[in-house]
Parts: structure tokens; C-alpha cells; sequence
């Protein structure tokens, strides 16, 4: 809002590093140059806004420690409107992705508690029970997509990458499949919260659909309790209290995340892996002769272009991070983006390689206690849902502009013109 836009502009102007990514359209378009100057100035710099860190030590350290800590402080963050926060706290019924009890803004004792439960039953064994179904809703969507007309340039963001994340969650949240268009819009519409320059009237749009999406979940929670499936959520409703029952906004609150927080990410990463893909054709013949290499592409395009370009954190005590002391009080930006280009970790960084032997070492998921629940979701998302898209259509090529999101901490495309088969 006007105090965020006065405070980053100032502070852009005055030479900030960060800010510039915030405020500057060309920076955001491509940041890595600017995480360069960064990284040349110091593991840990301090600008105008925040703290800033690009080296992959001390981000690994930030987050791993736990004398840092989520959530948001306007006394000390003055680009975060107040009148935002005001609103965001106003509404009991609506829980959004950054408001309390939030997984993503919640620190322990709460957060052990919420991570347990949720780790109980968002299984590797519950995950891995989803790959037969993925497989499935690929298969359909690319055949909706086989039966268009070849003469026209296809959306592929449209009409493939943001089609099976939604379809993946409504299955985890045990959500009819007819529901899938409009979770798709309140998806859409709640992801613009996550990010960092999100504005009072953007939050006003997003709210909207948060209050619709609210009201249908406590609605829902109502018929699982009746009538469970066997969704990841339906297991939640009925944890005993023994393991410690949730009550419905903590409910809300986990099932919104899911979808705020497993949406836009999944559907960046299947844009952008296919983007680069198409840029790299060396690296496309590479996982055609050996579709061995597909787990390892999917975390080097996670490294290359993380979905989630950066998290912040704050420091409850004195602290020392790469030999740098940190005040308490202080924040840091913590510059997923930057990490993962870090050439003491990875050589030749700018570099795509799906064969790069140390892919895994990204920190496109974070690290430590907030480290994302949903991470080998998503890898199986995208190895399937990559490696069937090229497998039916090898020929696949970019057909005009590109065009990149708006947002600031989420990074992908949400136009990507493609032609499906060759040209005769
Ligand atoms: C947390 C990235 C997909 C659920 C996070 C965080 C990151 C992240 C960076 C931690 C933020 C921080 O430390 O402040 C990604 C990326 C994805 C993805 C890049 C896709 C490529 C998913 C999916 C789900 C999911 C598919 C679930 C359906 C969550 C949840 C958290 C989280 C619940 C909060 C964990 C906590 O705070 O304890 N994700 N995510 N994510 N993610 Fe993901």
C-alpha cells in the first residue's frame, strides 16, 4: 500500500539492493545479476529493508537456527501496511496463508503441535498413494489437449500446469472433482498473499475469495466428519484428542495453506521446467535417451529457478550468522533464488545441467522446522507431469511471448505460447 510503495521506492533509490528487486520490473525479470552484487558485498548484508543473504551457508544457517523466527512485526517492517494487517487480523471466520495459525507464520510450541499432526498423516506412504492418480489426471489432460486444433498456439500455463496441481489438492483435501474450477480461482486468487509487495487492494481481492473459500471448508470439515473419504483431510478432521484434536480455523488454517501454499508453486514449476526445456534442447535429448535423469531435471530446475524466490525471518536473540553479528529484532531476507546459484556449492551455476550431480543441495523447499511439507508432492508432480508432457508431445516448441508474473517472491510464467506438434 502507500506507505510499502514510499518505503521500498525510497529505499530503491537510495541504492538497496532487495529493493530494487521489489520495485524494479527489469530486476524482478531477472534477478540473478543482482544477487551477484549482493553476494559480492558479504554472506550477510545489511540494507534499508532487511538483512539481506544470498550464500547458500548462511541461508541453510538462518533457517536452520532457531534463533530466528516467522511472522510479521509492522513496528519493525514499516513496507507491510498496517491497515492490511489490521484487516487481515479483523475477520475470526477468514484464516489466509499469512495470518495465524498459519503454518507458515506460526512458531513453536504451535507449530511442533500443527507440524506433528500434519506430518501424521501427509505421509511419504500417502504421497506415494497419489501416483497412480496423478498419472491418470496427466493422461486426461493431455489428451484434452491432443484433441485441439494443431494450427493454433496452445496456453500451456492454461491448459496444463495450473490444470494438475489444483486437481492433485482437491484430491488431498477430499474435494469433489466438479469443485475444481472454482478452487482454481480461489487458488488463484489467494496465491498473490504469499507474496512480499502484496498491497491493501490486492488483499482485498484475494479476501473475497478467502471469505467464499472459508465458508465452503467449515461446510466441508462438517460433511467429512459424517462422511470421511480417504483424503488427507478427511484424517485430520478425525485426529482423537489424544493426538490433539483440531478445531476448525486451525482445520481452515491448514487445508488454505494447502492450497495456497501447493498451488502456484507446483504450477511455476511445471511452467518453467518446460520453458527451460524448450531452451535447452540438449538437455531434452539427454532425458529422452535416459528417462533415469527425470527426478534429478526436476531438482535442477527447482535450483535454476525456484518457484519461491525468498522468505524472511526475524531474530529473537544476538546472533552471529557466517561471522556476521545479527541484532535482535533484526530481519533477514533469506534469497532462495540467490542460494541456489551459490558457486561455493554449485559449479558453474548459471549453468542448466540435469545431470548436475549435487542438484538436491537447492534450497527451493527452505530448511529446518518450516521446511515445505509438501516437497516430495511436488517433485512427484513435476517429474510426471513434465515427463508425460514430452514424452506424447516431443515436438513441443515456444510460439511467441513469454509473460512473467507480477508477483515478487513467487516467481514462474502465466503465459507461455507453445505449438504442440511440429510444423508439416
Ligand atoms: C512451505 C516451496 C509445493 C505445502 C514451503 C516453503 C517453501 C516452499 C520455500 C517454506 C517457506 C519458509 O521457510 O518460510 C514450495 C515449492 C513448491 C511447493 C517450490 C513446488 C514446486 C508445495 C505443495 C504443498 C506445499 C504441493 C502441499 C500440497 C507447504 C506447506 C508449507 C510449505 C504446508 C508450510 C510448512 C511450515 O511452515 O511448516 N514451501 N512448496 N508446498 N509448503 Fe511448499
Amino acid at each position: 500500500h502507500g506507505i510499502a510503495r514510499v518505503v521500498i521506492s525510497r529505499a530503491y533509490r537510495r541504492g538497496d539492493l532487495h529493493a530494487r528487486i521489489l520495485a524494479d520490473p527489469a530486476a524482478r525479470a531477472d534477478p540473478y545479476p543482482t544477487y551477484e552484487e549482493i553476494r559480492a558485498r558479504g554472506p550477510l548484508v545489511r540494507g534499508r529493508l532487511m538483512t539481506q543473504a544470498v550464500s547458500h551457508e548462511a541461508v541453510t544457517t538462518i533457517l536452520r537456527s532457531d534463533a530466528f523466527a516467522v511472522g510479521f512485526d509492522p513496528e519493525t517492517m514499516p513496507w507491510i501496511s498496517r491497515k492490511l494487517l489490521q484487516r487481515v487480523a479483523a475477520d475470526e471466520r477468514i484464516v489466509g496463508p499469512i495470518d495465524p495459525p498459519s503454518l507458515l507464520v506460526t512458531n513453536p510450541p504451535d507449530h511442533t503441535r500443527y507440524r506433528r499432526l500434519v506430518s501424521r498423516v501427509f505421509t511419504a506412504k500417502a504421497v506415494e498413494a497419489l501416483r497412480g492418480r496423478i498419472e491418470e489426471r496427466t493422461t486426461e489432460l493431455l489428451d484434452a489437449l491432443a484433441a485441439r486444433s494443431a494450427d493454433e498456439p496452445v496456453d500451456l500455463v492454461a491448459e496444463y500446469a495450473s490444470l494438475l496441481p489444483v486437481t492433485v489438492i482437491a484430491e488431498i483435501l477430499g474435494v469433489p472433482l466438479d469443485m475444481r474450477q472454482t478452487f482454481l480461482r480461489w487458488g488463484t486468487l489467494a496465491a498473490p498473499v504469499l507474496d512480499v509487495g502484496l498491497t491493501y487492494q490486492q488483499y482485498l481481492e484475494s479476501e473475497a475469495a478467502l471469505e467464499q473459500m472459508s465458508d465452503w471448508m467449515y461446510a466441508h470439515f462438517d460433511t467429512l466428519r459424517k462422511n470421511p473419504g480417504d483424503d488427507i483431510v478427511s484424517k485430520l478432521v478425525h485426529l482423537d484428542d489424544e493426538s490433539g484434536k483440531l478445531d476448525d480455523r486451525e482445520l481452515l488454517a491448514i487445508a488454505g495453506l494447502l492450497l495456497a501454499a501447493g498451488f502456484e508453486t507446483t504450477v511455476n514449476l511445471l511452467g518453467t521446467g518446460a520453458v527451460l526445456l524448450m531452451r535447452h534442447p540438449d538437455q531434452r535429448e539427454a532425458l529422452a535417451a535416459d528417462p533415469g535423469l527425470w527426478s534429478n531435471a526436476v531438482d535442477e530446475m527447482l535450483r535454476y529457478e525456484a518457484p519461491v524466490q525468498a522468505t524472511s525471518r526475524r531474530a529473537t536473540r544476538h546472533t552471529e550468522v557466517c561471522g556476521v553479528t545479527v541484532r535482535e529484532g533484526s530481519f533477514v531476507t533469506a534469497m532462495i533464488g540467490g542460494a541456489n546459484r551459490d558457486p561455493a556449492v554449485f559449479e558453474h551455476p548459471d549453468r542448466f545441467d540435469v545431470r548436475r550431480p549435487n542438484a538436491r543441495e537447492h534450497l527451493a523447499f527452505s530448511s529446518g522446522a518450516h521446511y515445505c511439507l509438501g516437497a516430495s508432492l511436488a517433485r512427484l508432480e513435476g517429474e510426471i507431469g513434465l515427463r508425460r508432457l514430452f514424452e506424447r508431445f516431443p515436438d513441443l516448441t515456444l510460439a511467441g511471448e513469454l509473460h512473467q508474473r507480477p508477483t515478487r517472491t513467487l516467481r514462474g510464467y502465466d503465459r507461455i505460447p507453445v505449438e504442440l506438434t511440429a510444423r508439416q
